[in-house]
């Protein structure tokens, strides 16, 4: 199976090589458990490899993001000049449609490598609800309508869920989906139902042992692939994250 690899060592060993291509995984972990950092670094490698990549985000700023990736060492701007790489920033809901932009952008970068940040946030909003209904109501009507509701009252559901991940996966893109989760959850997700939508699923968390606290990096899931199932340490160093 062709792979893409993540640029952390320790876990494309975990995962037999790296992340099956175009498959999507779900990146989940509570706060700070560096979902934004691992996701980054895995654009990076991509686009130094000449995967072309493309970032989504709907809360961070781009400069936050330039300058968190920075830190490692790692020049997106320079990478987005060169047409490696895009950083999205979606700053309105109030679009026709943003997953039309995802596809769009897919499609002029040629990019091989997507992330999310985060799937939880593009559900909550309600941007998939409403691509959902306006693609069932153009599909009825025979003409593109845009169809707006009310955020407030409508829950995620499984339909939703797999729309978003089935129009993902009709990018060929390898795909990271981050999901963010509450701290001590016993789920994987919030909707507690992305995981059984993607093909992957790595698990980010913090444990603590005698007033210290550990990052730990678990691979859960991952479609067509022998996995080991283990706590594995991870730590960032000047250059990334490093998974032991
Ligand atoms: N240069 C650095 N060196 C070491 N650790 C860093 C560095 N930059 C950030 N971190 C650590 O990474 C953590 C944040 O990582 P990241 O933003 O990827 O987390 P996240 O899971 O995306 O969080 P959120 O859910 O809030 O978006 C910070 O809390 C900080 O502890
Ligand atoms: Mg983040």
């Amino acid at each position: 199976m062709d792979r893409a690899t993540t640029g952390i060592k320790g876990l494309d060993k975990l995962i037999g090589g790296g992340i099956p291509r175009n498959h999507s995984v779900l990146l989940t972990g509570s706060c700070g458990t560096g979902k934004t950092i691992l996701s980054l670094q895995f654009l990076h490698q991509g686009a130094v490899a000449r995967e072309p990549g493309l970032y989504v985000t709907f809360e961070e700023s781009r400069d936050k993001i330039l300058s968190q990736a920075c830190e490692f060492g790692w020049d997106l701007e320079k990478l987005e000049r060169e047409g490696l790489l895009e950083v999205y920033v979606v700053e309105t809901f109030d679009m026709e449609d943003v997953l039309e932009s995802i596809k769009e952008k897919v499609r002029k970068l040629k990019a091989r490598r997507l992330v999310i940040d985060s799937l939880t946030v593009m559900l909550e909003h309600g941007v998939v609800y409403h691509s959902r209904i306006s693609k069932e109501m153009s599909a009825v009507s025979g003409e593109k309508r845009v169809f707006k509701f009310p955020e407030e009252g409508h829950n995620i559901t499984r339909k939703d869920i797999y729309f978003v991940v089935k129009e993902i996966n009709k990018l060929n893109t390898t795909s990271l989906l981050i999901s963010e989760v509450a701290e001590k959850s016993e789920y994987l997700s919030r909707d507690t139902i992305s995981e059984f939508a993607c093909d992957g699923v790595i698990l980010l968390r913090t444990s603590e042992l005698g007033g210290e606290i550990e990052r730990l990096l678990s691979v859960r899931k991952m479609r067509g692939t022998e996995v080991q199932i283990t706590l594995s340490p991870m730590k960032f160093t000047k250059d990334g994250i490093i998974v032991e």
